[in-house]
């Protein structure tokens, strides 16, 4: 843990702490404790100062940064290490040129706002500082299969609808394959990156965005179907506990994968998702037209039902419920 993190984590308790302890705790100097305190403050942490008392922090910021992210966090490999950004152009990019600096498995990019957040097929993913959520972790694993890609996105989706629903007691759906909706309007994306040969993954880059905070008003016209957990919930949550949250599902998720246990995650998924019978406008390839899902499949294919009853099975394409 570097010496900021350690200063924030001594102050995060609130309570006065006097110069001397701070730089005993941190193995800093009092003068490096005072220049922290200082680029602390100008990052927009308020901290009261009193000659005999020391220091005492009274209000965090409303960034995701490190030292806060890392703060009691229940995870064991993924948010190990965390990469924050004010601003960005899309933090899988940024994920990518990491991963093949060699940066190590676990990292997460997080950043406020981007300014090229991308979705999949070459979509756009917009963000809106302090109240979205946008971030990509680096996964690095072991043995598996480009076919077994899918696998990810699923647990990914996963992790996000239990740590929402432990959160805030909401009860989201997931959208094969790759979307998270709530009051049948989009509330979160997944995209999914791949470096693979032909035979293994190298890594994976899971780049997730959540729409937290946002009011009605945030969303541009041409994103009606789009929500957040704040307009479902009518309350404001806590963007940074609830990033944590995630941060721990997402760990415990993908301890369940890279150990073989897809089954259990693909059981607990399917009952998140839009059940069989649902109506949906299908669009894979040069197919689509109107139908119903019939199931989803072990394989990450969803079955339809096609209006005059024939059953196709798509493995890359996109739902609308309709
Ligand atoms: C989708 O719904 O099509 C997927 C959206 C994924 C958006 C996230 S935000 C963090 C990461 N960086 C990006 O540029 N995209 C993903």
């Amino acid at each position: 843990m570097s010496n900021k993190e350690l200063i924030i984590h001594n102050l995060l308790n609130n309570e006065w702490v006097s110069g001397i302890d701070l730089a005993q705790k941190c193995g800093v100097s009092r003068t490096a404790v005072w220049n922290n305190i200082a680029s602390f403050k100008s990052k927009g942490y308020d901290i009261e100062s009193d000659h005999k008392l020391g220091y005492r922090l009274v209000g965090i910021p409303e960034c995701l940064y490190p030292e806060l992210v890392s703060y009691k966090l229940k995870s064991g490999v993924i948010g190990k290490k965390i990469i924050h950004y004010m601003s960005t152009g899309s933090t899988n990019i940024d994920a990518m040129r990491f991963a093949l600096k060699g940066e190590k498995e676990g990292t997460v990019i997080v950043a406020e706002t981007q300014t090229q957040g991308k979705g999949r097929f070459n979509s756009k993913w917009e963000s809106v500082p302090n109240k979205s959520l946008a971030f990509s972790t680096l996964l690095r694993p072991y043995g598996k299969r480009p076919r077994q890609g899918y696998q990810f996105t699923m647990m990914a989706a996963l992790s996000i609808v239990e740590a929402i629903y432990e959160f805030t007691g909401l009860k989201p759906r997931i959208k094969w394959p790759n979307d998270i909706y709530l009051n049948n309007k989009k509330i979160a994306g997944i995209l999914t990156e791949l470096n693979a040969d032909t035979d293994l993954i190298n890594f994976i880059i899971l780049g997730i965005g959540i729409n937290v905070n946002q009011n009605e008003t945030d969303f541009p016209d041409n994103l009606s179907h789009a929500t957040s957990i704040h307009c479902a919930l009518k309350e404001r949550i806590g963007r940074l506990d609830f990033f944590k949250l995630l941060l721990f599902y997402l760990d415990k998720r993908y301890n369940d994968l890279i150990q073989n246990k897809f089954s259990d995650i693909f059981k607990i998924w399917q009952s998140f998702s839009y059940p069989p019978g649902t109506k949906v406008f299908y669009s894979a390839n040069s197919h689509e037209g109107n139908g119903v899902i019939e199931k989803v499949n072990e394989d990450g294919a969803v079955s339809i039902r096609k209006e005059g009853g024939e059953i196709i099975s798509i493995y890359s394409g996109h739902l609308q419920i309709l």
